[in-house]
């Protein structure tokens, strides 16, 4: 078990507005092994976003504990945290959140350079992950020349791109029609089971889960 990717024990989280305070999640725990792909269901509102964030070390005020290959998080300082996260984490968020000015290979090569990659190097793993995701004759496309399938295909090659232990994906294809979600969520399945990385994938659709090595379930703040 140590060697969990991703290890949350009594995680809790809560918002207070006003004299309203809201127990969104109420004692998380959950391990992802290395190479697992979960399915992170619940309804609007259950927190699915709430735990991503949280486990993207985004933003503070949780209690309880977070391990990211085996390091705590609550431990590190701000540094550390931007160092872990960089190290283990890559993100594909609903809306793919694309440099708008930059073409998509380039999208996909500059989180590499700034992780230290060479540029060469750089580039022929984007035209590589480009070219699996299909998009070898879109590589110099700006994202407002891509169709919203692609523009997460490119979204999801930009995650990959460093090779991160662990994928956090939001609804990475809530954006979609069906028909191009079930492709483009096919496809990021392949890939990373390709790569080995291990995935968290949040949505509410339960037939797109089933696609995953394993469900878990958000309700009333905890994991069924
Ligand atoms: N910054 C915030 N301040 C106050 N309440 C918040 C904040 N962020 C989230 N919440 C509340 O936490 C609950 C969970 O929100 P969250 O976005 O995690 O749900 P979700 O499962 O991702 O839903 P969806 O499927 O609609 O994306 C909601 O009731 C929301 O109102
Ligand atoms: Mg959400």
């Amino acid at each position: 078990m140590s060697d969990a990717v991703l290890q949350t024990t009594g995680l809790k989280r809560s918002f207070t507005q006003g004299d309203v305070t809201i127990e969104v999640l109420r004692g998380i725990d959950l391990a992802v092994q290395p190479g697992e792909i979960v399915a992170l269901l619940g309804p609007s509102g259950s927190g699915k976003s709430t735990l991503l964030q949280a486990v993207g070390l985004l933003e503070g005020g949780f209690s309880g504990s977070i391990k990211l290959l085996g390091k705590e998080a609550s431990k590190l300082d701000d540094d550390g945290r931007t160092d872990l996260r960089r190290d283990a984490l890559g993100f594909v968020y609903q809306f793919h959140h694309l440099l708008p000015d930059f073409d998509a290979r380039e999208n996909v090569i500059l989180p590499q350079v700034i992780h230290g990659a060479e540029p060469e190097a750089a580039k022929s793993r984007a035209e590589e992950l480009l070219g699996q995701l299909g998009l070898g004759a879109r590589l110099d496309h700006r994202p407002s020349k891509l169709s919203g399938g692609e523009q997460q295909r490119v979204a999801v090659a930009r995650a990959l791109a460093n090779r991160p232990p662990l994928i956090l994906a939001d609804e990475p294809t809530g954006n979609l029609d069906e028909h191009t979600a079930d492709t483009v969520l096919a496809e990021f399945l392949r890939l990373v089971r390709g790569e080995g990385s291990a995935a968290l994938v949040a949505t509410h659709n339960e037939r797109l889960a089933r696609k995953m090595d394993r469900v878990v379930r958000l309700h009333e703040g905890v994991l069924e």
